[in-house]
């Protein structure tokens, strides 16, 4: 990665099928869709910054039986790649590692659940969804999209926040990404799982994990696991902190990437009117019975 680094830049948001995506995944979209994934692979589905990374750390641990040598093997965006993620050349893109990665792969996407390739569904692959309420996950976006140097200028927070309300972020709509893979969990292999939940209680969302991955855990496997998880561990934890990144991509000095990993750290940041109106928007978008629950303290 730090060869390539004079590739990035700020890239814009280009549309694909209508949900907007950095530049060069737009660009390089073609290997992405017709990605061979699998029988064996596991999806980490989530939109941006709902604790993908985090539920990537669990799983790797659940996999190996908490072995935390073995986990610090690599950082987490080697030991599970990123699909869609896409760097002008010399840097693999995502799918080129993915091809590199021997299986059983753990896969790590951003996609909304229609963009998702048509392999993974037709191979059956289990997907771990996280949700996490949209206040947090605005907030951690607004902080992050600081300190990646390839996602777009953030700009002021007001009309961030109506961005993200519009739709307008990289990979699209909130909204639509966690009702849509909430309505494709009738059909499909998809374990759905709440950030404010691995908050509350991080041992019954492991086993929930372990179960759907057919592991079975002993008690100090799970209490392991649990500790090796935790928001303390993984910011210490250079190979899931994502400091090996170059900081002229992940600045850490601007925002660390583990921030603060709290459920109500909104309140910091949105003002009353901006709340008001916030909540009034939700409940139109977020009407009727087939959609998923969100916390947004617990
Ligand atoms: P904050 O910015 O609110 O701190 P993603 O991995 O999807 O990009 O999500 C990043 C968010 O998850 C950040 O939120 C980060 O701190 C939080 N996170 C990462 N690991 C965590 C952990 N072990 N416990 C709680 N939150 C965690």
């Amino acid at each position: 990665l730090a060869e390539g680094v004079g590739v990035f830049r700020r890239f814009p948001l280009v549309p694909v099928a209508g949900i907007p995506l950095m530049e060069p995944i737009a660009q390089q979209w073609g290997p992405i869709a017709t990605f061979r994934a699998r029988p064996d692979d596991l999806l980490i589905a989530t939109y941006p910054k709902s604790g993908t990374t985090w539920m990537q750390e669990i799983v790797d641990l659940v996999l190996c039986g908490a072995d935390e040598a073995w986990a610090q093997r690599a950082p987490t965006h080697v030991r599970s790649p990123f699909l869609e993620i896409c760097s002008p050349p010399p840097i693999p893109s995502g799918v080129q590692q993915l091809e590199q990665t021997p299986p059983p792969r753990v896969i790590k996407t951003h996609l909304p659940v229609q963009l998702v390739p048509e392999s993974f569904w037709d191979n059956d692959c289990k997907v771990i969804y996280v949700a996490r309420n949209p206040k947090d996950t605005v907030v951690s976006y607004y902080f992050f999209d600081q300190m990646n140097k390839t996602q777009p200028e953030p700009g002021p927070w007001p009309a961030y926040l109506q961005r993200f309300m519009r739709g307008e972020l990289a990979w699209g709509s909130w909204y639509d990404h966690v009702c849509g893979y909430w309505a494709a969990r009738e059909q499909r292999r998809i374990l759905y799982v709440f950030y404010e939940d691995m908050k509350e209680d991080p041992g019954r969302e492991v086993q929930k994990v372990a179960s759907f991955l057919g592991a079975a855990l002993s008690s100090e496997v799970l209490a392991r696991v649990i500790q090796l998880s935790s928001f303390a561990a993984m910011r210490d934890n250079p190979m899931a902190n994502y400091s090996s990144v170059p900081h002229t991509l992940l600045d850490p000095a601007i925002s660390p990437f583990l921030r603060r990993g709290e459920v109500g750290d909104w309140k910091n940041h949105f003002t009353v009117a901006q709340n008001e109106a916030f909540d009034a928007h939700y409940q139109n978008r977020m009407a009727g019975p087939g959609v998923p629950h969100f916390r947004s303290q617990v």
